[in-house]
């Protein structure tokens, strides 16, 4: 078992972690990425470890996914940084999510009151307890969430520790190399074709985000379902006067975009995002720059004077319903990994975790099973 030779196909965050974590565990593990490894949705992602402030109450299994990922960050944190020997920026401040109207107060109450039937750990603050935290924040701010617990990462320096960890562990990457086909012989996966020829392989794992769909060789019934949702968003200078240390979310009832404010620690104020379908659309419009300057000076007015450092758009891989596709598939030895949507970033470690247990093992995880492509077979 330990000597099994896997192939990975997508070299973000999703397929560095499980080649990470196959490597120490003896595998033989090859990465195929189509551009650069971590370039994509990895790169594009905020950081945001925010099961609470994303928490839906018809969505309580996802919660748990990501409840119980996050509650791996410290392990996987410390082992990564040990084996890439370097920081990636995993903050513990919390999150503030606020409102800034009557209306906003309300929907504000209404996440509190379904936070709180889920016995998350929430307070609820005045617009002035809220300040006393982030003297920044509006005199306009009515109320507040305070989610003690909702942290953050700088996915960034995740991406160069996992590129660097993968690939010093035995790793072996291939960028700028695209899958052409999944080869299926007889219901079991035997391989990969590349421009160079074909691979062969015992397993083969799709972590492929937003482009799994795109790999041909898959029956049609069994190909994820997932689709891109574009994200436009920005990277600001902090500056003397503004000195913001939680992750901050806006939720604005009467307006299309609510954002999100995330400060590193190197000084850049992470704003975002749009949720757009526009296919493989990439292009930053003014509509998507205009919603996410009015929302992050409304909340934080002394952003007006601050230097823009970058803008960029992502693509998240949304699948049918928003939540993973994650485990065994019809196809034997072929894996699946992806649709990981908003959320990415904080299910990697589970992901990471369970499903090299799973190649491991053969048996499926307990805590991935809800997740499994069959539950859009029925
Ligand atoms: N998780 C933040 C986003 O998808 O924009």
């Amino acid at each position: 078992m330990a000597n099994k030779n896997v192939i990975i196909i997508g070299g973000g965050v999703i397929g560095l972690g499980i080649g990470w974590q196959l490597e120490k565990s003896g595998a033989s593990v090859t990465i195929y990425e189509r551009d650069r490894a971590g370039r994509a949705a990895s790169w594009a992602a905020a950081g945001m470890l925010a099961p609470l402030a994303e928490a839906h109450t018809e969505e309580p299994e996802l919660l748990t996914l990501g409840s119980k990922s996050l509650a791996l960050y410290p392990q996987w944190v410390e082992e990564l940084e040990a084996d890439a020997q370097m920081s990636i920026g995993y903050r513990v401040e919390g999150t503030l999510i606020v409102g800034l109207e009557a209306d906003d107060t309300d929907q504000l109450r209404h996440l509190f009151a379904a936070q709180q039937e889920l016995g998350l750990d929430v307070n609820w603050l005045s617009g002035r307890d809220a300040r006393e935290i982030e003297p920044a924040l509006s005199p306009r701010v009515t109320a507040a969430i305070y989610c003690a617990t909702d942290y953050q990462v700088d996915n960034r320096l995740m991406v160069e520790a996992l590129q660097h960890a993968y690939k010093t562990s035995g790793g072996v990457l291939h960028e700028n190399s695209a899958i052409e086909k999944i080869v299926v012989e007889n219901g079991i996966v035997t391989g990969v074709q590349t421009q160079d020829g074909f691979h062969e392989t015992d397993v083969v794992v799709l972590s492929a985000g937003c482009w799994s769909a795109q790999i041909d060789g898959l029956p049609d019934a069994i190909i994820p379902p997932v689709r891109p949702v574009k994200g436009q968003m920005l990277a600001l200078q902090m500056e003397e006067g503004i000195d913001i240390k939680t992750v901050i979310r806006t939720v604005r009832a009467r307006y299309p975009t609510s954002v999100y404010l995330v400060p590193r620690s190197d000084g850049r104020l992470i704003v975002g995002a749009t949720s757009e379908e526009m296919g493989f659309d990439i292009r930053l419009t003014v509509g998507g720059m205009f919603e996410l300057l009015r929302g992050a000076w409304e909340v934080v007015p002394g952003v007006y004077e601050l230097p823009i450092l970058e803008t960029w758009t992502g693509l998240r891989p949304g699948s049918r319903d928003n939540a993973p596709i994650l485990g065994k598939t019809p196809i034997e030895n072929l894996i699946y990994a992806t649709g990981h949507y908003r959320s990415g970033i904080l299910f990697t470690p589970i992901t990471a975790y369970e499903i090299t247990k799973l190649i491991l093992t053969s048996e499926t995880p307990k805590t991935i099973i809800p997740f499994q492509l069959n539950r859009f077979l029925r």
